[in-house]
């Protein structure tokens, strides 16, 4: 705990005309367990929840909430606009009540449970207020979205009257937020809408589960002490273990193989081949308990990236010739990614195989800006060329060599023209569908 930061708890909670008071319709944070002094760039660890997963991040001790949630663990829906407290855009709960996250040092959330908007629902499971903005048209640039949604729960959640609350009343209530381009009517309607549809009280946050990869940049894994895994300086827990909630994207590829069935399997069943078969995958050592660690390099356009991680086989079902992979990595530069694979091989036509993989990834950090389409692009190449490689160690009885792997880049390079040719396509339904309009008038 800072001298700077006592001063601005003390400032928030004794002063009701302070600048923090006037602007934000929110409630004082609780006070962490008290720390020695500390100077405001010392690095700090803090311990907190955010959006269900414990988290524990070493940032210097001057850093706000906001730039932690953004730069260090990826979740960049809670926007900055004045960091002065006066927009509104940074707004998160914090231990279940709204606070400007641009106001508060981290370290004052040391023990808290932050919910940010990514908290609040997933693209395919929104939170009742996320599908009313987005049915009342309450957003053009979607800037103060986050802003608003967080606010106008927790409005609806901890407000004097809960969703009963007067929809006069709205404008005012609704004022610690700025929009800057649009929306204030649609915005007000869908917060009325959603309290008139919830008068028993709004339905909690859909989207806060315990994931394994929250971290990024000094945020680190928990890890039960003793059990982690040192791997250049991320620890890395013992056990791979199922993220919650919704998967940044999921993956599905069938592949027909020219290899018999049981040379295909011979290959699945060889964690080292199968490692090799994989793109820029390189196994490092195997543990016990099927265990593997390894590193795999991805890289599209620019964007390099080196994972360290752990894979841990929790089935393998030689009968049915099947296999199922959790695996995890993150790299020094934030960037962090989970993964729940399934393959299964069946017998194929002409002798061959029909290889199928299934895959479910939660992505976080730098990677998780690459977007639902594009990672979902990347992994199927790199599963195209995953079953090519299996294809051709199960006729050869040769495993690619570590270096001569399938090459990430052209992984990228196919995934980028696959997201021109999914823009051009949408360009073209867009046209098509403004001429049918026109001629209908
Ligand atoms: S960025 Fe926090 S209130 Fe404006
Ligand atoms: S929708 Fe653009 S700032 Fe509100």
């Amino acid at each position: 705990m800072t001298e700077l930061s006592d001063r601005v708890v003390e400032a928030q909670r004794a002063d009701p005309a302070s600048p923090e008071h006037a602007v934000a319709p929110q409630r004082a944070v609780r006070r962490p367990a008290a720390r020695g002094k500390v100077a405001a760039g010392e690095l700090v660890d803090i311990a907190m929840t955010v959006n269900g997963t414990d988290v524990t991040v070493s940032v210097p001790a001057r850093m706000h909430l906001a730039d932690v949630l953004r730069e260090h663990l990826g979740l960049t829906g809670t926007h900055l606009g004045c960091e002065h407290g006066v927009c509104g855009m940074c707004t998160v709960l914090v231990d279940g009540d709204a606070a400007r996250a641009c106001l508060l040092f981290a370290v004052q959330c040391e023990g808290s449970e932050i919910v940010t908007v990514e908290g609040l629902g997933a693209p395919d499971d929104q939170h009742p207020l996320q599908q009313a903005f987005s049915a009342h048209h309450g957003l053009q640039c979607g800037f103060c979205t986050p802003g608003m949604l967080m606010s106008s729960y927790d409005l609806l959640a901890n407000g004097p009257e809960g969703t009963r609350v007067d929809p006069a009343g709205l404008p005012e209530e609704m004022s610690g937020v700025i929009c800057r381009c649009t929306g204030y009517r649609g915005i007000l309607d869908a917060v009325a809408d959603v309290a008139a549809e919830h008068p028993e009280g709004l339905p909690g946050p859909r989207n806060c589960a315990a994931r394994t990869l929250v971290g990024r940049g000094g945020g680190h894994f928990t890890a039960t002490p003793g059990e982690a895994v040192e791997t250049s300086g991320l620890a890395l827990p013992r056990e791979v273990r199922m993220p919650g909630g919704a998967p940044s994207a999921t993956v599905e590829v069938t592949s027909t193989l020219s290899a018999p069935i049981e040379k295909v399997w011979e290959v699945l069943d060889d964690f080292d081949q199968l490692a090799r078969c994989l793109p820029g995958a390189e196994l490092v050592e195997v543990l016990d308990g099927d265990r593997y660690r390894g590193r795999a390099k991805v890289a599209l356009g620019p964007v390099k990236l080196s994972f360290e991680g752990l894979a841990q086989v929790i089935e393998r079902a030689s009968a049915e010739n099947r296999l199922r992979v959790l695996a995890q990595g993150a790299d020094a530069g934030g960037s962090a990614t989970q993964a729940d694979i399934r393959l299964a091989a069946a017998a194929g036509p002409d002798g061959g195989t029909v290889l199928r993989a299934d895959a479910a990834l939660f992505l976080s950090g730098r990677i998780a800006q690459f977007g639902r389409a594009l990672a979902g692009d990347v992994s199927r190449r790199l599963f195209e060329q995953f079953a090519e490689a299996v294809d051709e160690t199960a006729r050869t009885g040769c495993a690619p060599d570590v270096t001569a792997g399938p090459s990430p880049v052209k992984i990228a390079v196919g995934a980028a023209v696959d997201a021109v040719k999914r823009v051009a396509a949408r360009g073209r339904r867009r046209v098509q569908a403004a001429i049918g309009r026109r001629r209908a008038r």
